[in-house]
């Protein structure tokens, strides 16, 4: 049976298109179930659609608070059977009670070199720090946010002349080798929470 992901997204999707290029050139022995957006407007959603995957939106506007919104989302992804969740430019934060129902299956990517720059802005913050090494890291998702277990990380170096533009382009690059990788990892169980 194929191994079944549901990408979660809120914007642009540069990460989900790299996923969708990794499976269409098999380098990912990956289905995309479904991608959900809690935007209706996401880009990424056109990106999905454009190759014939199913998409959902989920948005934040018709429920009461946090809880009741993730209550939906589980349900929601439950429906797919997903082997893993992976967060994509998700720009939400997860209750425990999900959070804790995925253990083990919910990773994320974030641009930075964790435990260094938790959250937003993290381009502006390597240039503010005046910090020579920026990177990407790709970590379970816990309770804690940008806290979770790492699963692997790679660093660029940062030249004096770099901007938060530069920088961005840098790490999306990045982003876009290193995601299918780990998936594809998932793929082969060559990779366990701990
Ligand atoms: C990426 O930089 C990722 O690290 C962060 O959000 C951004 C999403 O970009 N979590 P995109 O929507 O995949 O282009």
């Amino acid at each position: 049976m194929r191994f079944k992901i549901a990408v979660l997204i809120s914007g642009n999707g540069s990460n989900l298109q790299a996923i969708i290029d990794a499976i269409e050139s098999k380098n990912l022995q990956a289905e995309i179930a479904v991608v959900v957006s809690d935007q209706p407007t996401a880009f990424g959603l056109q990106r999905a659609q454009r190759h014939a995957i199913g998409t959902e939106v989920l948005s934040a506007k018709s429920f009461k608070n946090r809880e009741e919104y993730d209550v939906a989302l589980q349900k929601l992804l439950d429906n797919y059977k997903p082997d893993l969740i992976v967060l994509a430019g998700f720009m939400r934060i997860l209750s425990p009670g999900f959070v804790q129902h995925y253990q083990g299956k919910l990773i994320n990517i974030h641009p930075s070199l964790l435990p260094k720059h938790r959250g937003l802005h993290t381009h502006e913050k390597v240039l503010a720090a005046g910090e020579t090494e920026h990177g990407v890291t790709i970590h379970f998702v816990t309770e804690e946010l940008d806290g979770g277990p790492i699963i692997v990380q790679e660093s660029i170096p940062v030249s004096s002349n770099e901007t938060v533009e530069s920088l961005k382009e840098r790490i999306h690059a990045i982003e876009h080798h290193l995601y299918p990788k780990v998936i594809q990892d998932f793929v082969e169980n060559k990779i366990k929470f701990k």
